[in-house]
């Protein structure tokens, strides 16, 4: 018999049953590869499970294993919960690897064995790396396999409190007969493992590469199998490492954590403001520090704009750390409602540090940081500027402002600009001025004197 042949995209999982050039489905271009379509699911038949009476069924906060470090716990939503199924995405040699062997070994310490198994280095080079970071648990087991039938036999022969794969790429299904990392090897040996981690209670922990070219499966098609994503994401150039969450089954998203990858490993930073913060220039114009809410944690960045004379052709607008069109919007803003004359001047706009923010309680902080370098007038150092910007340039509202004052406060700033309206039943935070505008122009006229 003929084998079946299907376009799937390695993307999203998207499948077709002639070539297209481009997935209809995510629109990513050349990313349909032939595999060849398998009816896997009647190989193997899992127990049938009964059903169970409501007020039968145990939960409880003990069923979360603390991971040892509390920035990876947090956007865990308080730890792992067992028998639940996490994927940590991102680039290679961002740290993946560093961040769950270190993990694993807390979670060893704390629950019991845990099983890391890694298809890309041999057990020789974890070892390797385990002493650089000076992880020596005794029930840290480690097995270099790729074969998801062979993991899964040790799974449920060990039996371990969580295990970690390094990665699903290269973990694959013999029934298969794709390549491993293509879109029907990653789903099916992630559904397997999902179900391993169901039935037997073990947490296990997925290490995904995420490539930009598509060359590897995309972990789209993986999000919906898995219980959290989470993503770490970092510039190569920086040591600062995030880890945000982009789905939580057992707990809010848009946590972030923050660390370092120093010589020995990822050490996490408790107080990442301090860290953001600490090579700002004094008395320079352009640079304003803005509070920036992350899931439930304030976080201070500083933002710095340059804006020069265009010497030749159209003016260039370039963003780092921030949304560009954001940018454009709010320098359209600036030049109709508060008369800055921008339209001959390159601007340029970064975020310190390599952090990433996309709230729209910075953009108070993006006009003041523009008009601040186009006058060449430095705003005050202990001044944080918070509040969104509207088309009309007014100055709006924004969440949460108690914990960004609170935290500007606590990082020995003087005073905070915000919206008129956010004073309204304020409750005093710390020792620090509020000052509240209503327009952009207001807050122009205040700060850059
Ligand atoms: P790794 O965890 O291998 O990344 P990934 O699994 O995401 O591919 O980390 C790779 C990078 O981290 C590598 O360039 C070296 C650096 N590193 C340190 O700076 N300090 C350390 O203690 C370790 C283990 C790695
Ligand atoms: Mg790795």
């Amino acid at each position: 018999m003929k084998d079946r042949t299907a376009f799937i995209c390695q993307n999203c999982g998207f499948n077709s049953p002639k070539w297209l050039g481009r997935c209809p489905n995510c629109g990513e271009w050349n990313s349909l590869i032939e595999e060849i379509e398998e009816d896997v699911s009647a190989e193997y038949s899992f127990p049938p499970s009964a059903p169970v009476l409501y007020k039968d069924v145990k939960t409880g906060e003990k069923e979360r294993e603390k991971t040892g470090t509390e920035e990876l716990d947090r956007v865990l939503g308080g730890g792992v919960v067992s028998g639940s199924l996490v994927l940590i995405g991102g680039d290679p040699g961002i740290g993946k690897s560093t961040l769950l062997l270190q993990a694993g070994h807390a979670i060893g310490e704390r629950a019991g064995t845990v099983l890391y198994v890694s298809g890309e280095e041999s057990v020789r080079q974890i070892k390797l790396r385990a002493d650089r970071v000076k992880v020596a648990s005794e029930r840290l087991l480690l097995l270099s396999e790729t074969n998801v039938d062979s993991i899964l036999n040790q799974l449920c022969h060990i039996r371990p409190a969580a295990a970690v794969i390094d990665s699903i790429q290269t973990t694959f299904s013999p029934h298969l007969e794709s390549a491993p990392g293509s879109v029907s090897q990653v789903r099916e040996c992630a559904s397997r493992l999902m179900h391993a981690a169901k039935r037997e209670g073990i947490s296990i922990l997925l290490i995904g590469h995420v490539t930009k070219e598509g060359a590897i499966a995309g972990p789209r098609v993986l999000e919906h199998i898995v219980d959290t994503v989470l993503y770490f994401e970092g510039e190569r150039h920086h040591s600062f490492r995030i880890l945000r969450t982009v789905k939580n089954r057992f707990g809010s998203t848009n946590e972030i954590g923050v660390f370092e990858m120093r010589e020995e490993g990822l050490v996490e930073v408790g107080n990442p403001s301090e860290l953001f913060l600490a090579e700002r220039p004094e008395h320079v114009s352009g640079s304003v520090v803005v509070c920036s809410v992350e899931g439930t944690r304030p976080l201070l960045v500083e933002l710095q704009a340059l804006v020069s004379p265009t010497n030749f052709g159209l003016p260039q607008r370039v963003a780092a750390g921030i949304d560009h069109r954001r940018l454009s919007l709010l320098l359209a803003v600036l030049e109709k409602r508060a008369g800055l004359r921008l339209g001959n001047h390159d601007v340029f706009m970064n975020v310190a540090g390599g952090v990433r923010i996309d709230e729209p309680a910075v953009d108070l902080g993006m006009v003041v940081s523009v008009a601040s370098s186009l006058r060449d007038v430095p705003v005050g150092s202990a001044v944080v500027a918070v509040g969104e910007v509207g088309l009309g340039g007014e100055v709006r509202a924004v969440s949460h402002i108690e914990k960004r004052i609170g935290e500007a406060a606590k990082m020995g700033f003087s005073r905070c600009v915000c919206s008129k309206r956010n004073l309204k039943g304020l409750k005093t935070v710390g020792d620090i001025e509020i000052s509240g505008v209503h327009t952009v122009s207001e807050a122009l006229n205040l700060l850059l004197v």
